[in-house]
């Protein structure tokens, strides 16, 4: 997993609890963690498993809801970093699809050991989208925060109505408020 999630993530998990319990969490996990991340490396995603449900633990927070927070938080983090990808972008859901369709194709290119999640954006109607989240990785709670955070973003009248995992897909059904 690319190191800029690590990096992300650590300086969030620095927003939310002191320095005394990172350094608890990684004492606690040892030898199983690098402990020290730079944003061009590529780490073990069981690293930031292991960081994320440890951080879980100290916040008394469930691990899918501290990774939605997460996938929330991290949206204007990449349009801080990747301002170019939201220019002229209209709404939330052209950022969806053009995420899939675009966005995650160039991060594969630019870094050729990294392995995004392919998401697609299917328009159903006037009303209704469905927005599928492919990956080897359980994180479709980040991509549920990170779409909220997309409408949010854009102004887009729609919410997250269903949510539906099945292995290692989950489908989001995304209707009009
Ligand atoms: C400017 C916009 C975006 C950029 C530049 C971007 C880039 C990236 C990068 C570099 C990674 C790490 C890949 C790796 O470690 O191999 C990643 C992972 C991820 N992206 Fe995006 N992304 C963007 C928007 C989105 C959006 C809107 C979604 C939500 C639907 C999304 C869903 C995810 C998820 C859930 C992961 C975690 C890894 C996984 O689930 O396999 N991304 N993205």
């Amino acid at each position: 997993m690319r190191g800029l999630m690590f990096t992300e993530y650590l300086d969030y998990a620095a927003s939310l609890v002191s320095d005394d319990v990172i350094d608890a969490i990684f004492n606690d996990l040892g030898d199983e963690v690098t402990g020290a991340y730079t944003a061009v490396g590529n780490y073990s995603f069981n690293e930031f498993a292991a960081i994320h449900v440890k951080l879980a633990e100290y916040m008394g927070v469930a691990p899918d809801e501290l990774a939605r927070r997460f996938g929330y938080l991290l949206l204007s983090r990449f349009k801080e970093i990747f301002p170019a990808y939201f220019e002229g972008v209209e709404s939330g859901l052209d950022f969806l699809e053009k995420v899939g369709a675009h966005i995650h194709g160039e991060v594969r290119k630019l870094y050729p050991d990294s392995s995004p999640p392919n998401i697609t954006l299917h328009r159903i109607d006037e009303r209704s989208c469905e927005l599928v989240y492919r990956s080897h990785r359980p994180l479709a709670a980040v991509a549920q925060g990170l779409t909220e955070a997309c409408f949010d973003e854009f102004d887009d009248p729609y919410k997250i109505a269903k949510i539906l995992p099945n292995g290692n897909q989950t489908t989001f059904i995304l209707e009009r408020i």
